[in-house]
């Protein structure tokens, strides 16, 4: 029996058309890698007849606030609120949702005073029901992979993909493999897939490895593939962006900088951002900037020696290991929204993404290392004169603190950079350390330490 496809009966087709980024094939359905049947290129999601619809931005943004009111499941999701400019479903009970999105936009005071930069936000995605950024684009490819009749859905993944695809399965009744590097993932990010009931297996490689397989895998087996590569994700992503700049009143930051690994997430904010300019929702494009680890610095490198046009991969090495990827599937869609919104590339390094963790901690806020590259980033971008004291920034925080304990507790007991080139150059960050301190149980030790505290 041929697998099912993303054109099969349930899937509304005349609202959406798939067109591949390179020769611009337009089609009404994809094959299982999401590939042009033509070039092999990458595919995105379009929507000829929008202009037709007649909407005005004034009608689309009424419509969501109206739906704010509402107590339906699809209104509830802050995803799904914006479904005007996603994929359309035949009925509103088809979607799977966990009340994704409807995550908080958070002043950074402190932060602020570090950078130099007043008006300074963080978008945090950590607070999704899974944990992360990836349940935004998730709801959607979720969806459309029960409509299209798969029974499973598959990922490769550095953990954070993996836990949101296995949970969504499991809402939308499928089942769900899942590939991860082994031991290069952190062990929260794992015990999610194991608690949703995905089959989990740890690959002897790296996540480049893990998606090459996965590639493949559809390919043979009639499996759904989750990762971003799948352009239904970064539909659902982009309403991120919608969400930010609803909560902005609509006025549009000077900068959003958001971390880069796959780099399918700084594709669907800028594809959002670039939408909603087009749509009239605001009147001018914020810069949107990604920022990498050092050690996983192929975008970085990809704009800088090669100007955007080919990929240069890099064997990527970094304890941010959510963006522990060498081989970005997403370059081409992310070199395209860097030119479109004027955005910057910047790269850093180990201990300043400790740093800036750390920093974000301390606003009772949090994130994963992966995540606080953007603070890291900026204070680099401000210091280029890329971003201006003046301007407003948005920092885009996609996971959530507890996705990765080890990372914290190494660095506050001391342990992250031991044996590493970086132990001397981390020793500047001791005073943000807090280590949990062992006493004996007594009211004066107890006393003791509050003093020494306060000294
Ligand atoms: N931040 C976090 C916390 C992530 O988990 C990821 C990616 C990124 C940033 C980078 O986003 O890939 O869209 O550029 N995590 C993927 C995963 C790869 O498998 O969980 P990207």
């Amino acid at each position: 029996m041929p697998p099912p496809s993303t054109s099969a009966p349930g899937v509304r087709q005349t609202k959406f058309r798939f067109r591949c980024i390179a020769c611009g094939d337009l089609s009404g359905s994809a094959s299982q890698d999401f590939r042009c049947a033509h070039c092999g290129d990458l595919l995105e999601i379009t929507y000829p007849h929008w202009k037709e619809a007649g909407r005005t931005a004034q009608n689309l943004k009424s419509a969501w606030t109206q739906r704010r009111l509402s107590q339906s499941a699809i209104d509830l999701s802050g995803v799904w609120r914006f479904r005007d400019l996603l994929p359309t479903l035949e009925s509103d009970d088809q979607a799977i949702t966990l009340r994704e999105g409807n995550t908080p936009l958070y002043e950074l005071p402190q932060c602020a005073r570090i950078t130099g930069v007043p008006r300074l936000f963080g978008k945090h995605q950590g607070l999704n029901p899974t944990g992360s950024f990836k349940d935004a684009g998730m709801t959607v490819a979720a969806t459309f992979a029960r409509l299209a009749g798969f029974r499973w859905v598959a990922c490769a993944s550095t953990g954070n993909t993996s836990a949101s695809m296995a949970a969504y399965a499991a809402r939308g009744s499928m089942r769900s493999l899942v590939l991860v590097p082994e031991g290069k993932i952190s062990w929260s990010k794992l015990s999610q897939a194991l608690d949703y009931g995905a089959v989990t297996c740890q690959l002897r490689t790296d996540f480049d490895g893990c998606l090459r397989l996965l590639q493949e895998l559809v390919l043979r087996a009639p499996v759904y593939q989750l990762n971003s590569i799948n352009p239904f994700r970064l539909e659902g992503q982009k309403t991120l962006a919608l969400e930010l700049l609803e909560q902005l009143d609509w006025q549009p930051p000077d900068h959003i900088i958001v971390p880069g690994g796959n780099l399918g997430n700084s594709s669907a904010i800028g594809k959002a951002l670039l939408e909603m300019h087009a749509l009239g929702l605001i009147s001018r494009l914020p810069k949107l900037s990604v920022i990498q680890a050092e050690g996983a610095n192929a975008l970085v490198r990809t704009v800088r020696e090669a100007a955007g046009k080919r990929l240069i991969s890099v064997q990527a090495e970094t304890r941010a290991t959510a963006i522990r990827i060498g081989n970005p599937a997403s370059w081409e869609k992310a070199v395209h929204v860097l030119e479109a919104t004027g955005g910057a590339c910047e790269q850093v390094t180990e201990v300043e993404i400790a740093q800036a963790k750390a920093e974000i901690g301390a606003e009772g806020i949090g994130c994963e290392p992966a995540s606080a590259v953007t603070l890291a980033g900026l204070k680099k971008l401000v210091k280029q004169g890329f971003v201006k004291p003046e301007e407003t920034v948005v920092l885009v925080l996609t996971g959530n603190l507890l996705k990765d304990p080890d990372f914290t507790m190494e660095f506050h007991r001391g342990d992250l950079f031991r044996g590493t080139a970086d132990e001397n150059a981390s020793a500047a960050l001791n005073p943000l350390r807090r280590p949990p301190i062992v006493l004996d149980a007594t009211l004066d030790a107890v006393i003791r330490t509050l003093e020494q505290a306060e000294k």
